[in-house]
This record gives structure tokens, C-alpha cells and sequence, in this order.
């Protein structure tokens, strides 16, 4: 079996936490896509429910597939969420935004009554920090937002380069929001609580990839079978 037939399988799992009727947020990457492919097929054999994309690539696919789409404005209230994760512990705390939609992915799982992870087990770690914190920033003042970044992490012991996202035509990464990502490459993060919070006071700071008190449940999937963790 391959990383991706474990998407796959977690994907599948994901799929009896939903029921007709329901409001669902659609997470964004390369595991939430093939939940929005299974979902898709569900809902062409009679599923009905109405969904809150947390990108405009998850918007395009579950559109293709026929997936009835609603916006936080129409639909403020989700039942919902299945989304992946770039890193999750064993707290259900995740670093997300490896894809860029870390901001819509908050508000969407914010506005859930339940939020449920899928990923394959690489993803799964003892201590958040390996993979680089992604973070949203507004293009205004980047250089000097990058700086305050760089010494508010150090008082909480995170250290590491800070970068700029760039994208395949070489260019800075723009963001569904029309903003950047700085990827900070801490190394392992001992108080993920503590970051979040010092890295929130950074003015042009749009939003962290730390996903803390957000998780229900986390459902890995890898060679040793699946592994449900829930909160
Ligand atoms: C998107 O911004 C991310 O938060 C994704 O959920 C995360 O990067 C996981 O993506 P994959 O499922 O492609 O690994």
C-alpha cells in the first residue's frame, strides 16, 4: 500500500462521521481532495448536503462534482469539517497551511461543531515543529513583519529561518486572500501555545498554521492500519 491508498483509507473512514442532512467544511490538500471525491459520489447516489469550501481549488473540484456549495455568509454554522493536516500530535494540536489555505481552513473549522483531520501517517509526530510553521502575512510591510517574527519566536525559544513563500512560476505565493506565507522553520516547538499566541501579536500576522483546540478527532492511516485519536 502507498501514501496515498492510506489518504484514501482515511478519507473512507471519514466519510461515516457524515449524515444527510448535514452542513459540511471541505478542507483543502491532497488528502481533503480525495474525501471531496469520495463525498462527490455519495452525493451523485442521493447524499444530500451543502458545503463551505475552504479554498477555490476545493471549490472547483466539489463544483465538478456536483457537490452543493454555500458560503459562512448564507451558512454561518457548520456540522462539519473534514480537513487534512501537514503535523498532528497526539493533543489533536496541527500544523496546517502546507498548502497554502490556512486562513479559510480556520475560520471554516471554527464555524464547526466538529472538526475531523485525515492524513497518512507521516503526518503524525510527537512534537509539532518538524515541518515549517506556515503563516499568513499581508504584502504590506513584509520585511518588517518578517523581523518581528523572527524576535517574538526567539522569546519563545524558536529559532530558525523565516521565508517567503515562493511559487512555481517563481514569484511570491499568493494566497486564496491575496496574501503571502512566511514558512518558519523553527525545529520542534516546546510550547505551541505559547507561539501561536506570541506570533498573533505581530501586526500583518493574518493567521498561524497552529491548529490548537480546533481537532475533535484525528483518523491516521498507515501501514499498521488506522488509528482513531479523539479529544
Ligand atoms: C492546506 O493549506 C493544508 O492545511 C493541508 O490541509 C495540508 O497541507 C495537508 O495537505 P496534504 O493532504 O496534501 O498533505
Amino acid at each position: 500500500m502507498s501514501t496515498d491508498d492510506w489518504k484514501r483509507q482515511a478519507a473512507e473512514q471519514a466519510l461515516t462521521y457524515v449524515e444527510d442532512g448535514m452542513k459540511l467544511g471541505l478542507g483543502t490538500g491532497s488528502t481533503a481532495a480525495k474525501f471531496v471525491d469520495l463525498l462527490g459520489a455519495k452525493v451523485k447516489s442521493g447524499l444530500k448536503v451543502v458545503c463551505v469550501p475552504t479554498s477555490e481549488a476545493t471549490r472547483a473540484q466539489a463544483a465538478a462534482l456536483g457537490i452543493p456549495l454555500t458560503t459562512l455568509d448564507e451558512t454561518p454554522e457548520l456540522d462539519l469539517t473534514i480537513d487534512g493536516a501537514d503535523e498532528i500530535d497526539s493533543d489533536l494540536r496541527l500544523i496546517k497551511g502546507g498548502g497554502g489555505a490556512l486562513l479559510r481552513e480556520k475560520i471554516v473549522a471554527v464555524a464547526s461543531d466538529r472538526v475531523v483531520i485525515i492524513a497518512d501517517n507521516s503526518k503524525r509526530v510527537e512534537n509539532l515543529g518538524l515541518f515549517p510553521l506556515p503563516l499568513e502575512v499581508v504584502p504590506f510591510g513584509l520585511g518588517a513583519t518578517q523581523n518581528l517574527i523572527v524576535k517574538l519566536a526567539a522569546d519563545c525559544g524558536c529559532e530558525g529561518e523565516v521565508k517567503l513563500r515562493v511559487g512555481t512560476d517563481g514569484k511570491p505565493f499568493v494566497t486564496d486572500n491575496g496574501n503571502h506565507i512566511l514558512d518558519c522553520a523553527f525545529g520542534l516547538i516546546d510550547d505551541p501555545e505559547a507561539l501561536d499566541d506570541a506570533l498573533k501579536l505581530v501586526p500583518g500576522v493574518v493567521e498561524s498554521g497552529l491548529f490548537i483546540g480546533i481537532a475533535d478527532v484525528g483518523i491516521i492511516a498507515g501501514p499498521k492500519g488506522v488509528e482513531v485519536l479523539s479529544g
